[in-house]
Parts: structure tokens; C-alpha cells; sequence
């Protein structure tokens, strides 16, 4: 048996309990991952609300990210018993029972080997937001050395993966936070620039900064018009998140004008093995400089409502629980 973060219809978030539940038993082209750390994502509560296209219907458990030691393969298993490994999986959590659970299986072409300078607990936080921030800032922005990225929520998972990226993909950086609290942190983790995004100036202020070429934005709502005014000319916003509203009135002729593209982002619509090529890319771009996300707090895993709570107050860096198992 085993323990499990699980929901079994959709609605609030205090669905999500743990159970015991089987033991799973992995295929011949599966391995079995005891968890170390499972990340939270707050796309692990829209999903338990419901609000999560193309989920599948509970009851399963949640968690879309996580780093573990195999230790059992099927016969067609590439890899080995003891090996750590990271979930660029896309149906983990979503379409298959997730990693907030002592154990899960999966086949080799969604797991990938934890690189040797991430820690479990950082690989359990990065894998996802990293992925994406790659799917915004190189496959869909195609990012230049010397350009300028703005990022909204950029105390978050996805704003501190994006700056980390961007800086290594030789850009400038501005980091667009709700108020000043975090303005000197930001800072000193890397940002070139730290603007208020509730600045009634903030177009103005942007501008004024030399403008934005890509803009990684997990906002929306009215934020979304300002991006569209703040971005220059061939600009490319990539849309990620909608945390500040669903609904933006903007202006086509602005969109004509400066020729820009407007694009949606899905991490997990990467398929297997294109994930599997957009994490080695991003993993070789990120050595060098041994790029790592930012971990707000650990939660012991039997505190995974504890957890998301947290993040719902807009932490610095990545939530996750664990170890996995010692406290269940
Ligand atoms: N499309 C995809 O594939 C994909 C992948 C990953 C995440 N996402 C989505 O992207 C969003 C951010 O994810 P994350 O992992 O970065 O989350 P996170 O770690 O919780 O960070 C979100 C940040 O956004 C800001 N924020 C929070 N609530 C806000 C609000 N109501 N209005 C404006 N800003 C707000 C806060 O930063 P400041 O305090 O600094 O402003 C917060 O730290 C979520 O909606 C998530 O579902 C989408």
C-alpha cells in the first residue's frame, strides 16, 4: 500500500485528501519512482476545481512535478535501479495518477536523469516552469542575445525560471511584481529591472526602459492591453497564465502596427519526445551557469493543503513537499 494526495470529484481544494491506495506495479516499459519531493503548481488547483481543459475524471492524485530514485524497471527500461530522475511527463496528474504520492510509474519517455546540479528538491521545483519558460523564450519567441524580456509574476515559479533563462540567453530583464515588497529581492536575484505592474505609468515606464521584445505573461486580464502597448515593434508576448482576469479589451491596430505575435504557451502539450528534446536543449543551456530555480518552502508531505495555501499568498520562488514518505 501507499499514500497519496487524491480527489475524487471536482470542486474545492479541500477535496484533495490522502488515501491508501495499491502499490503501483510498473509494465514492461515502465519503471516504478519512489518520490523524494513533488512540486506544487497552481495549475494543480484549477484542475481540482475543475477548471483544467483536457483532465481526465477523477479520482486520481494530483502533482505534476517531481524528482524520485527508481527502483524497479520493466524489461524494455533503459534506465536503472537507483537512478534519480526528474517529470517532464505532460499526462502526470492530469491524465495519470500524479506524484504527490509515495510511488508512481512511468515510462522512460517521461522521465529524464536528474542533472548532477540540481538537488531532488530542486528538480522536484524546476522541471515545469523551466520547460516552460523554454517553450515561450525558444521555441515560440526564438529569444536574441541583447533583447529585452518582461516577465509579470516575477516572484513566482514561472518569473524566476524566466529570468534565470533569459539572463542566460543573454537578455535584459524586468521584473513586473504586484507592489514594491519584493522590488529588493527581485533585485538582487538577478532582475535588471524591478517595476510595479499596478503602476498606473507602467506602459510609460516600460517604454521609457527601451520597451520589451518578448513579454512571458501569466496575468492577463487588464494587464493584457499593456502588454500589447509596452512591447516593441515585432514584439512577441507569449500568454502563459491568467491570474489577474480572464477578460482584456486591446487594440487590434497596435497588434497590426507593430507586427507583433501573440502566443499561448502549454507545457503540457509538449508530447513525449518533444519534451524529452526540449529538456535536453534547455538543460545544455542552463549548465554553464548551473541554473537553478528559487525554493520558496518545503512542506512536510502530509501538508499539502498547507502547501497550497501557501502559494496562494504569491511566495518568492518554488512551494514543494517532501522528503516523500518520512513524515506521511
Ligand atoms: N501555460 C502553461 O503551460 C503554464 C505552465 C506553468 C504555469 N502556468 C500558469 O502560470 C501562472 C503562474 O504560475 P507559477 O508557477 O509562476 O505560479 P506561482 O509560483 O504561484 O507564482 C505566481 C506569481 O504571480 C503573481 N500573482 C499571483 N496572483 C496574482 C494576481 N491575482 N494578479 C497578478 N499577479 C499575481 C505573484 O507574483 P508577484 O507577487 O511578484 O506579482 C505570484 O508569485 C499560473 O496561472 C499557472 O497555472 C501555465
Amino acid at each position: 500500500m501507499m499514500k497519496s494526495w487524491r480527489f475524487h470529484e471536482f470542486g474545492p481544494i479541500g477535496n484533495l485528501k490522502m488515501e491508501e491506495i495499491e502499490r503501483p506495479v510498473p509494465t514492461d516499459d515502465e519503471v516504478l519512482i519512489k518520490m523524494e519531493y513533488a512540486g506544487i503548481n497552481p495549475a494543480d488547483k484549477f484542475l481540482i476545481m475543475g477548471l483544467y481543459q483536457d483532465a481526465s475524471e477523477p479520482p486520481y492524485a494530483v502533482g505534476r512535478d517531481g524528482c524520485g530514485t527508481i527502483i524497479e524497471t520493466g524489461v524494455n527500461s533503459k534506465y536503472n535501479i537507483g537512478d534519480k530522475v526528474i517529470m517532464p511527463s505532460a499526462p502526470l496528474g492530469i491524465n495519470r495518477e500524479g506524484c504527490l504520492a509515495e510511488y508512481v510509474t512511468l515510462p522512460d519517455n517521461q522521465i529524464y536523469l536528474l542533472p548532477n546540479w540540481w538537488s531532488p528538491e530542486e528538480g522536484a521545483a524546476g522541471t515545469k516552469v523551466f520547460l516552460t519558460c523554454w517553450q515561450g523564450l525558444h521555441d515560440a519567441a526564438h529569444l536574441q542575445p541583447g533583447e529585452t524580456v518582461a516577465i509579470t509574476g516575477a516572484s513566482g515559479g514561472i518569473g524566476l525560471a524566466g529570468m534565470v533563462l533569459a539572463k542566460v540567453m543573454g537578455a535584459k530583464t524586468i521584473a513586473l511584481t504586484r507592489g514594491s515588497d519584493k522590488r529588493e529581492q527581485l533585485l538582487e536575484l538577478g532582475f535588471d529591472y524591478v517595476c510595479d505592474i499596478h503602476d498606473p505609468d507602467i506602459v510609460e515606464t516600460i517604454r521609457a526602459l527601451g520597451g520589451a521584445d518578448v513579454i512571458l505573461d501569466v496575468v492577463g486580464g487588464d494587464f493584457f492591453a499593456k502588454a500589447i502597448a509596452m512591447a516593441n515593434p515585432y514584439g512577441r508576448i507569449c500568454v502563459i497564465g491568467a491570474l489577474g482576469g480572464i477578460k482584456s479589451v486591446v487594440d487590434p491596430i497596435e497588434i497590426i502596427f507593430k507586427r507583433l505575435q501573440i502566443q499561448g504557451l502549454q507545457v503540457s502539450l509538449y508530447e513525449a519526445a518533444d519534451s524529452q528534446r526540449a529538456l535536453k536543449e534547455l538543460l545544455d543551456v542552463l549548465e554553464p551557469s548551473k541554473g537553478k530555480i528559487l525554493i520558496d518552502k518545503i512542506f512536510p508531505f502530509g501538508q499539502v493543503q498547507e502547501a497550497f495555501e501557501h502559494m496562494r499568498h504569491g511566495p518568492m520562488g518554488k512551494v514543494i513537499v517532501g522528503p516523500i514518505g518520512s513524515s506521511a
